[in-house]
């Protein structure tokens, strides 16, 4: 873990309130997997922000690798972050916390994404593919609200091209395209794209096809995963592993002040620490609180 001023190289906002911010980090980018975190300290706030890392580029100069994050504007923290601009640095803390595991053996991967929760999904996926056949669900409640990919090839130099706006040439090379390998299946509350209903409607559809089961999103959303798994168990049907990422309010972030303590079948965990990844079944979701 080690604290650096990081360079911003783009901050755009790439759908209402949602900021993708690529960092100058290499020493972070050269070790993060999907599912760690980083914690950025905000002007003006005692406590450091929590961030998954959302996507890593190694560079060939390997000082100009780079992290991104994929951040909603929900309070000053992420206000004031969000007004930062290419050229500005910002104090990092990293690499933080455990991330995501892959079984050996496993092959078919099930990402479950709800809102802002896509963050570390899109990390997962385009570590895993294309090893491994991958079939994301991302739910929104609209489909304004739902992560643009693009089929724009990543590039590590945000510049606009000769003629283009500086804003479009941005959000253009900055946006991720998904691996052809990965499955996405969109799905809103109110129909706009994909299917409509929830991300948990259509998740037992793929249970059957699903080896390993990742999700990251609001804790609603944990918590019917929870009931699902809990009431396949007690009909003694095969239950898959599924791994969370939680996303519970920090203090230190280093599991120095105990304030992300949970309960879990294992006994207290601390998430900064201990996670933010856990099994779902682990975790005593009626006692967990965000
Ligand atoms: C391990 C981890 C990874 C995270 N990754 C991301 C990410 O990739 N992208 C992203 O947008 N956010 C992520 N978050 C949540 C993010 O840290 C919070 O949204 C942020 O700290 C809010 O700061 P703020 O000062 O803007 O809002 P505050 O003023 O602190 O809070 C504003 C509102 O947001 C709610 N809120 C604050 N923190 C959280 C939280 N942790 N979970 C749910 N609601 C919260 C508050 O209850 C309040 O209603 C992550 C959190 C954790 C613990
Ligand atoms: S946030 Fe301090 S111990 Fe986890």
């Amino acid at each position: 873990m080690k604290q650096s001023l990081c360079a911003i190289t783009s901050n755009v906002e790439i759908s209402p309130g949602i900021h993708l911010m690529w960092l100058e980090a290499p020493d972070i980018a050269a070790i993060a997997q999907p599912g760690q975190f980083i914690t950025v300290r905000c002007e003006g706030l005692a406590l450091r922000r929590p961030f998954s890392i959302h996507q890593v580029v190694i560079a060939s100069e390997a000082k100009q690798s780079q992290v991104a994050i994929l951040f909603k504007v929900v309070g000053k923290g992420t206000l004031w972050l969000s007004q930062h601009q290419r050229g500005d640095k910002v104090d990092i803390l990293g690499l933080l916390g455990n991330g995501f595991s892959v079984g050996p053996s496993s092959r078919n991967l099930l990402l479950v994404a709800g809102g802002i929760g896509i963050a570390p999904l899109v990390f997962l996926a385009r570590s895993a593919s294309p090893q491994h056949a991958i079939t994301l669900i991302y739910g929104a409640s609209t489909a304004k609200e739902l992560y643009p990919f693009s089929s724009l090839p990543l590039t590590l130099n945000p510049s606009p091209s000769k003629g283009e706006g500086k804003g479009e040439g941005e959000k253009r090379s900055n946006l991720l395209s998904l691996p052809d390998s990965v499955r996405f299946i969109p799905v809103t509350e109110d129909g706009s794209i994909g299917k409509k209903g929830m991300v948990t409607d259509i998740l037992p559809d793929f249970l059957g096809w699903a080896e390993q089961v990742y999700a990251c999103g609001p804790i609603d959303m944990y918590k019917t995963m929870a009931n699902m798994s809990l009431r396949a168990k007690r009909s003694n049907l095969k239950v898959r592993m599924c791994q969370v990422s939680l996303e519970v309010r920090m203090g230190c972030g280093i599991g120095a002040c105990y304030g992300c303590t949970i309960n879990t079948r294992k006994g207290l965990k601390k998430v900064c620490h201990d996670g933010p990844v856990f099994e779902l079944d682990d975790i005593l979701w009626e006692e967990v609180s965000i």
